[in-house]
């Protein structure tokens, strides 16, 4: 009985919001860049450790779509960082049996960033351990909004009725269409709020806020959050065993 409750406890999908590289720089003395190269390692450590623990899905924000408003030098050593992790550990990422998925908007990217982001996502399909989701260019209410769009698209062609619009449909439309939503979200940083990130999805996510800056974040710091959540009741709006 112990065990099947502790089952149901364990988070399936965990989305992370990795804030805090610059600061953690700012207070070596050392560049915002420096930061974000810690950042891939933490990155790194997450990933093995998620997946260690059997967690199903991964969401991790690497770049939201307000990101563009750093300055021009930020925003390309970002985007060079990602490219370099895409090529460096793909193949790694593919043997441990992980599945890459990349979620935001591709319209506009550099073509070769698309192509590496296509070729990972094909190389990696049929994977069926972590799935891995790399949220680029992301952000939830041009999300939603894409995914508006497409409705009234259909709609509009005669495919379907308006009516036929459920939270399910809509839930379908977004990038993250076939995925759960996640149970637990984590941010670094010390930061409280979403900033953009899995507006629609996050609708009864479970949050832990942490102080620590994302580069100073391992596999303990993972399974503190997890043993964080599994303290958490889970209503939805009902009541549980625990409230009734
Ligand atoms: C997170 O760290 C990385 C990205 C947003 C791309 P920040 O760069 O936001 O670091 P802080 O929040 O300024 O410390
Ligand atoms: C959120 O962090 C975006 C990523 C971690 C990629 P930000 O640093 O951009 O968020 P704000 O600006 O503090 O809200
Ligand atoms: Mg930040």
């Amino acid at each position: 009985m112990a065990t099947e409750l502790q089952s149901r406890c364990e988070p399936h999908h965990v989305a992370i919001i990795m804030d805090g590289n610059g600061r953690w720089a700012a207070m070596r003395g050392q560049p915002r860049s420096a930061g974000h190269r810690q950042g891939v390692e933490a990155l790194r450590r997450t990933v093995r450790a998620a997946a260690e623990l059997g967690i199903g899905v991964l969401t991790l924000y690497s770049f939201s779509t307000e990101n563009w408003s750093r300055p021009a030098a930020e925003v390309r050593f970002l985007l060079d960082l990602l490219r370099r992790f895409i090529r460096t550990d793909v193949a790694e990422l593919h043997k441990s049996n992980i599945r890459i998925m990349v979620i935001g908007d591709r319209d506009g990217l550099e073509p070769s960033l698309r192509k590496l982001f296509e070729e990972a996502e094909a190389l990696t399909r049929e994977n069926s351990a972590l799935k891995l989701v790399i949220a680029f260019n992301y952000g939830g209410r041009q999300e939603i909004t894409r995914a508006v769009r497409a409705l009234a698209q259909k709609v509009a062609r005669g495919e379907i009725l308006p009516a036929d619009i459920t939270p399910d449909v809509i839930g379908n439309h977004l990038d993250t269409g076939g995925l759960p939503e996640p149970d637990l979200l984590i941010r670094t940083g010390g930061e409280q709020r979403l900033s953009n990130y899995l507006l629609w999805q996050c609708a009864y996510t479970e949050f832990v806020f942490m102080p620590d800056y994302w580069p100073d974040f391992d596999a303990d710091r993972l399974r503190q959050a997890v043993a964080d959540y599994r303290m958490r009741d889970r209503r939805f709006g009902g009541l549980t065993a625990q409230s009734a």
